[in-house]
């Protein structure tokens, strides 16, 4: 008779925090069924060993607590929580470096003294929250399908809403961040809209095809610089594929390292706290942590041109 408690316990952290899947040999039957909770999606325990891999090649330093484990006759229950380092990419998430923890439940029968059948509880949106990716169907095929965003496609017709945004005016910026090798990379754009004071909430859309976006999907942190209308040239280095746009102007690090430029009308640094996929673009949500506002006057930028901020006529 094999103590089931000790047996739970050192065949999970085997197989979750080792990899050593086929650990679980000794603990589930044959014919072992895992259920989400959520979906009602169901794997068999090689699924599951393959799902245990796939996490911990993403999450190599993953490391799970049990937290309790309660066992009544044939049925259990397990409380447990994880944390671990997005090193890798997971299916086509790439990895974003952040330390994520979640935590879930598992409950179950055993079968003459292993676990036959067990259902799995577990907070995923906290832990999509901490990947900054909402959709993660590539990489979890069960997630349930209010988890896994619209695939936003459609047909409204391009000169309208070119239109309409021609209408709209806006300041222009430069996002910058720095890249693996600690290179400043940055782009211009006019997508930085604030979305809360309380908490200090921003955000900024970029394009996937931006030679910039590598980084700052990878980033932690990234800046946004406000350009006067003495960054004429800065903005036009900034709106173009120029390796290396820090070459022509004088810049500084905000206290996390994030490139801040000299001569802006106002630049901030944030911790980027998500990136929702919008098809071409991701939206990067960020919360700010350093401001440095100058006396320097604003680009104004409507339907392709830009004007003088210091020339704008009161209603
Ligand atoms: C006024 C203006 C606003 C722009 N706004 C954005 C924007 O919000 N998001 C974006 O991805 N690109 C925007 N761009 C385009 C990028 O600046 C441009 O594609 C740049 O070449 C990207 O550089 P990179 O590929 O080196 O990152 C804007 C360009 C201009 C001139």
């Amino acid at each position: 008779m094999i103590d089931i408690r000790s047996a739970v316990l050192s065949a999970w952290e085997a197989a979750w925090d080792r990899g050593e899947v086929d650990r679980l040999d000794e603990l589930m039957t044959v014919d072992f069924v895992r259920e989400s909770a959520d979906s009602g999606n169901r794997t068999d325990l090689a699924g599951h060993k393959r799902e245990i891999l796939e996490i911990r090649a993403a999450f190599p330093d993953l490391s799970t607590t049990i937290e309790k484990l309660i066992v009544d006759g044939d049925d259990f229950a397990i409380f447990w929580s994880t944390t671990g380092t997005f090193t890798n990419d997971l299916g086509e998430v790439p990895a974003t470096g952040t330390t994520v923890h979640t935590r879930g439940s598992n409950q179950g029968v055993f079968r003459d003294g292993r676990i036959a059948f067990e259902r799995v509880t577990w907070d995923q949106r906290s832990l999509l929250a901490d990947l900054g990716v909402p959709s993660l169907r590539a990489a979890f095929e069960s997630l349930p399908d209010d988890l896994v965003v619209d695939d936003l496609s459609g047909d409204y017709s391009r000169e309208a809403l070119k239109g309409f945004n021609r209408q709209f005016i806006t300041g222009v910026t430069v996002v910058t961040t720095t890249d693996a090798e600690g290179k400043p990379r940055g782009l211009a754009a006019n997508s930085y809209a604030s979305v809360s004071l309380d908490p200090p909430l921003v955000l900024i859309c970029v394009q996937k095809t931006s030679s910039t976006y590598p980084a700052l999907f990878h980033s932690q942190h990234l800046g946004i610089n406000i350009l006067s209308t003495g960054q004429r040239d800065t903005l036009a280095t900034f709106s173009s594929r120029d390796p290396d746009k820090f070459a022509s102007v004088q810049w500084h690090e905000g206290p996390k390292g994030s490139p801040l430029l000299d001569g802006s009308s106002a630049s901030i640094e944030a911790e980027i706290k998500e990136r929702f996929q919008a098809k071409t673009h991701t939206v990067f949500i960020a919360r700010v942590i350093h401001a440095e506002i100058a006396d320097d006057v604003p680009i104004v930028y409507k339907a392709g041109r830009f004007f003088d901020g210091a020339s704008l006529a009161e209603l």
